[in-house]
């Protein structure tokens, strides 16, 4: 029998991630941009940089890809297209070319690498947008994502660093797929909670991106590998704000705090909590493993949406109505006070 795609790699999906301390001390090194129509560059931490092209047009970049999250050739090509897609949805804008990045051993079996760029181009062809080509590399673990162009009007753009007081705080998808992606591999996961996690993670974002027009958004990001904290800490700091988030409101896959309970936790999830736990202010009620999913690294997580309070509850249902999986309450900004993020 073939090898499992998961057997080709030490660390699944957005668990692979180099960690955020690692990353801001070599990114720290590299010049600032000074462009004028550099809009969104790399010093926000936002999802993708975005360029203005004239009074009209402005253009999203963005690039994501990751190591095999599940078996299944065909839904890990769907999911780290998803996941790639998802960045430009965070700024505001359609996606309209993506490009393959493909890494995957020349000795295996090429049918295995034609499911998964079939999966990349179904929802590359969902999202409305074209696939180009791509490049690809003989490398022993297999690798997939995209990078991907996005088009919005400049005045349209949903910043990370743009959410205001007394907004409320929207997340799109449950968490979890960090912890649930390291049960798989561990093969120590449910049929049903498996595919109640692939559901999540081959969603696209679009839908709840474009359920948002018309609203009063204050900024959007998608919640990827810094984890449902660290980036809302990302958002928190760029704004100069703070945001309590409400813990039994936020959406959680069943599976995930089954085995947060366990102990059963990517390395991903430990990086993120050194590096940020200490800006986040825990209530005595939050219990430890529940602190510990908010930490872990999504692979292609939802969005999350800060709205005007009184447009939130129609929003959610908005979501619901174009085609979106999830849409809860999960949180309030507010004025900058000591911690950036309150957990109640
Ligand atoms: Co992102
Ligand atoms: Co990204």
């Amino acid at each position: 029998m073939a090898k499992r795609l998961t057997e080709m790699t030490t660390a699944a999906g957005w668990a692979a991630k180099i960690g955020p301390e690692d990353l801001d001390k070599i990114l720290s090194k590299i010049p600032k941009n000074t462009d004028k129509r550099l809009l969104v560059g790399i010093e926000t931490s936002d999802d993708a940089a975005v360029y203005k092209l004239d009074e009209d047009r402005a253009l999203i970049q963005t690039l994501d890809f990751f190591t095999p999250v599940v078996d299944d050739p065909y839904i890990f090509g769907q999911i780290a297209a998803a996941n790639a897609l998802s960045d430009v949805y965070a700024m505001g804008g359609e996606p309209i070319l993506a490009m393959n990045i493909v890494c995957f051993p020349a000795c295996e079996d090429m049918e295995i690498l034609g499911e998964i760029l079939r999966g990349g181009y179904d929802k590359v062809k969902e999202s409305g947008a074209l696939l180009v080509g791509g490049h690809s590399v003989d490398d022993k673990e297999p690798k997939y994502g995209l990078s991907v162009t996005g088009i919005v009007h400049p005045d349209e753009v949903r910043a990370n660093n743009k959410i205001r007081e007394d907004e409320l705080l929207i997340l799109t998808k449950p968490l979890g797929t960090g912890i649930g992606n390291t049960a798989l591999k561990a093969e120590i996961l449910e049929n049903e909670d498996y595919e109640e996690m692939v559901k999540v993670m081959v969603h696209l974002n679009k839908y709840a991106a474009q359920a948002t027009k018309g609203f009063d958004v204050g900024g959007i990001t998608d919640i990827t590998g810094f984890g449902f904290l660290g980036h809302i800490l990302e958002m928190a700091k760029g704004s100069n704000k703070s945001v309590e988030i409400y813990s039994e409101n936020t959406p959680i896959l069943k599976c995930a705090k089954e085995f947060a309970q366990m102990g059963i936790l990517p390395q991903g999830m430990y990086k993120n909590k050194n590096h940020i736990g200490k800006e986040v202010s825990f209530s005595d009620s939050v219990e430890e493993y529940m602190r510990d999913i908010f930490f872990d690294p999504q692979t292609s997580g939802g969005l999350l949406i800060s709205v005007k309070e009184e447009e939130a509850q129609k929003l959610c249902e908005k979501i619901i109505e174009k085609g979106g999986i999830e849409a809860k309450i999960i949180g309030r900004v507010m004025k900058k006070k000591e911690s950036y993020i309150y957990v109640i």
